[in-house]
């Protein structure tokens, strides 16, 4: 039978407020953080000869860091209005740069509309100043996702140094906020960098159930219509985000999802199965998509922490899964690497949220080691690397409790 397309919806009032770009009218849950970045940036307005501190904001993703910076900086340009001061802010998401290079040029032709792409960094790094220059007043370039950079850091000094290097007048101040959604890229900082820019260092941490709810409850409000809600679809939304990884945008996926579940079959309550299903389909799509995107080596290494789980045996050593993982290679005619590699294909999995690594003191000989285990769901994990047309049979074969020695030829 065909459906036909219909205006308004049983279940929605309003759905941009379940979307990402939705800009939240509070962030209660991080009084404590934003009132440590309104004084960060207190300075500015007070105008009393220095500028905004420089501030470094981390934690993983979905903690409102980029909603709460977003929040904080259009108080001050509220109040910098009011005050009659110049201040500017450049927000700049540095997702798809992998140096400080392309970070420049993007800004430079953000700024300026021209392209320096293939031209020398000095060159660039010059240009930036003089069209920040050429704006004047006190400005703040806000670097978001700025772990993309790796260890090509270097704007987050020449920023900091702008002033003492001369490349900025002495009336203008200039600062960086960095915000990062990787832990490793603020230890793997050069130490130059940590001692100019963290002055202020924010840590976000993971949100808990009742945080999600309240968050949840807040948007819901203006999304749903009254009453469709059953009372457990929330709390549950919330509690299902929190045991994972405490992210608030998958809270609200979570809870997007069971209420178009609702709207497309035609119900006129959004119920806890939907939130179970809407939760399946949203894990699932998320473990596929990570998957896909992995190196061939990251998913033979998966799949070693994959067998052993299934037989019961993790957290398991980097030993044991070596042993798993040269199997994997052999079956599917791939290159086998070190022992070492294959840990450090472990922490990037890690990094991911796909495994989790915990660090072990041993007693008396050889320093810390590691334990992996999965951190996704088995099942899924398992399902989506069985179907991958190279990986299937690896699978089926580490699987099975056959020794390793069979395989060794
Ligand atoms: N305390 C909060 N109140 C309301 N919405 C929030 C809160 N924290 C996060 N969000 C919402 O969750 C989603 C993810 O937040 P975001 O700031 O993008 O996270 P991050 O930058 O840390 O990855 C966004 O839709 C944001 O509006
Ligand atoms: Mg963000």
């Amino acid at each position: 039978m065909s459906r036909t397309f219909e205006r308004g919806s049983q279940i929605f009032e309003d759905e941009r407020p379940l979307t990402d770009d939705w800009d939240p009218e509070e962030l209660p849950e991080r009084d404590g953080e934003l009132g440590h970045i309104h004084n960060a940036l207190a300075p500015a307005i007070r105008d009393t000869g220095v500028g905004p501190h420089n501030m470094f904001l981390f934690g993983k993703t979905g903690q409102g860091k980029t909603a709460g910076i977003e929040y904080k900086l259009e108080d001050l340009e509220k109040a910098a209005d009011d005050a009659g001061l110049d201040i500017t802010s450049i927000n700049y998401n540095c997702a798809g740069d992998s140096s400080s290079y392309h970070v420049l040029i993007n800004l430079v032709e953000r700024l300026t509309g021209d392209n320096l792409n293939g031209h020398p960094m000095s060159k660039i790094t010059n240009e930036f100043f003089e069209a920040v220059s050429d704006i004047g007043g006190t400005v703040i370039v806000v670097l978001d996702e700025i772990d993309n950079i790796g260890t090509s850091d270097e704007i987050l000094y020449s920023i900091p140094r702008a002033k003492s290097n001369g490349n900025i007048p002495d009336s203008m101040h200039l600062s960086v906020i960095g915000i990062s959604n990787n832990f490793k890229f603020r230890d793997n900082l050069s130490p130059k960098v940590k001692d100019t820019l963290f002055d202020e260092e924010i840590h976000f941490a993971p949100y808990n159930a009742t945080q999600l709810r309240s968050i949840l409850e807040r948007r819901a409000d203006q999304a749903f219509k009254d009453g469709v809600l059953d009372e457990d679809v929330i709390p549950l939304c919330a509690a299902n985000a929190a045991q994972d990884k405490g992210s608030a945008r998958q809270a609200l996926r979570y809870l997007y999802k069971a209420g178009e579940l609702a709207s497309n079959t035609g119900n006129e309550m959004v119920t806890e199965d939907h939130v179970r299903r809407a939760r399946e389909r949203i894990d699932r799509k998320n473990i596929e998509k990570g998957i896909r995107e992995m190196t061939l080596q990251d998913q033979m290494s998966l799949t070693a922490v994959v067998a052993l789980e299934v037989e019961g045996s993790t957290p398991a050593k980097t030993t044991e899964l070596y042993a798993r993982y040269k199997d994997i290679a052999r079956e599917i005619n791939a290159d086998i690497r070190t022992q070492r590699s294959l840990r450090d294909h472990l922490l990037e999995l890690d990094l991911m949220g796909v495994v989790d690594a915990t660090k072990k003191q041993t007693g008396n000989r050889g320093g810390p080691h590691y334990v992996f285990e999965m951190a996704s769901d088995l099942g899924m994990t398992l399902d989506i690397l069985s179907e991958d047309s190279r990986l299937g049979d690896a699978v089926e074969l580490v699987t099975t409790n056959r020794s390793i020695e069979e395989y060794l030829d």
